[in-house]
């Protein structure tokens, strides 16, 4: 079968509407025609600074959340990256084909390290499309379900893939970017150009998946529009009707042009209303979920630890066949 592999940081309290529609949704389509690996990256979630207690408190419930969000633990695989070491083992390796230039050229590095300064930003946050790279390619997946602003990442380990097979011969799939149209880029509800991310300036922007129904009602009817009063998708000059109306298509299914067609000539807020009922039936339950899942972590953990050994049965094959064609010793 072929495969595919995903994962999101955790590096939040909660994954938000903008990961689940960009990521998850996808994901759990994905299952039923691909082997999937799911992942959470906590070495990523490093690249910056975090809290130790509140790291391994994250990653479960980023666990949860998968599962809470459809995720089947039949179909499959669920892991925690530090607990397969052959990432960082194939990042190392990675790390060597990589251009100094190419990797200054990432754009989240260039956004991120311009937040804080470059001199305060570590190495790792520099190196962190690298290691996403062997992220993806220890497991050869045709496909890497995710949202658009991981695109550039994508095509990082597809050079590194082909550059690695040139170099060395035939080791890698090289793996494209699955990305829906529907969902790939949810914008913030009270500033419509940026995307939704858990950095966002104002929490009135982000919708989580843990946020309580009513928060999450509130927020969407608080959402900035603009000063007319005309449905319409028209990115350059509504964009905050347009994440509305791609919000409810993503969560709803329903074509951009069908609900253009509905809201004709109603009310801004006829259309908030809709968005905060659809958004509220499709998150509650996988909020409720989450919550029952986190009563119990220990069987959490053995659901990770399972997963793990069933990931390193791919990853160590990759892995030994790199260490194999740079002339290394076998790994023990
Ligand atoms: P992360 O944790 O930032 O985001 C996880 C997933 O959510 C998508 N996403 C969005 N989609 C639509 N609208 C938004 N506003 C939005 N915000 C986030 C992202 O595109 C992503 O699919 N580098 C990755 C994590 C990672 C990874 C990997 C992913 C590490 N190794 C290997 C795939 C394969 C990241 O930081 O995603």
């Amino acid at each position: 079968r072929p495969r595919v592999l995903s994962g999101m940081q955790p590096s939040a309290d909660s994954l938000h509407l903008g990961n689940y529609l960009g990521a998850l949704v996808n994901w759990v389509k994905a299952q039923d025609n691909f082997e999937a690996f799911f992942f959470i990256p906590d070495m990523h979630a490093i690249t910056v600074p975090q809290d130790p207690v509140e790291l391994r408190k994250r990653t479960r419930v980023t666990a949860a959340q998968y599962i809470a969000g459809g995720i089947n633990l039949e179909k499959s695989t669920l892991f925690v990256q530090s607990q397969v070491p052959e990432h960082a083992q194939l990042a190392w390796v990675l790390n060597c084909l990589t251009g100094f230039g190419e990797a200054s050229r990432m754009t989240q590095f260039k956004d991120k390290s311009s937040k804080g300064g470059a001199d305060v930003s570590s190495v790792g946050l520099f190196t962190y499309p690298v290691l996403m790279a062997a992220d993806i390619l220890l497991y050869q997946p045709q496909g890497v379900p995710v949202g658009d602003d991981q695109r550039q990442h994508v095509e990082l380990a597809r050079d590194l893939a082909n550059r690695f097979n040139h170099r060395f011969g035939e080791t890698f799939v090289v793996p494209e970017a699955f990305i829906q149209k529907e969902g790939a880029r949810i914008y913030d509800l009270q500033n419509p150009t940026s995307k939704m991310s858990k950095s966002a300036s104002s929490p009135n922007g982000l919708i989580n998946i843990l946020d309580d129904p009513k928060i999450v009602a509130k927020r969407i009817k608080s959402a900035v529009t603009d000063a007319d009063t005309v449905v319409a998708h028209d990115r350059a000059n509504k964009p905050g009707v347009t994440n509305l109306l791609e919000i409810l298509s993503a969560v709803s299914g329903t074509p951009i042009p069908t609900l253009v067609n509905e809201f004709e000539g109603k009310m801004y807020g006829h259309l908030k209303v809709a968005v905060a009922d659809a958004v509220v039936e499709a998150l509650t339950p996988v909020r409720t979920r989450t919550l029952e899942l986190l009563e119990d972590p220990a069987e959490l953990d053995s659901i990770l630890a399972a997963g793990a050994q069933k990931a390193r049965e791919v990853a160590s094959k990759t892995l030994a066949d790199v260490y194999e064609r740079v002339g290394f010793m076998a790994p023990l």
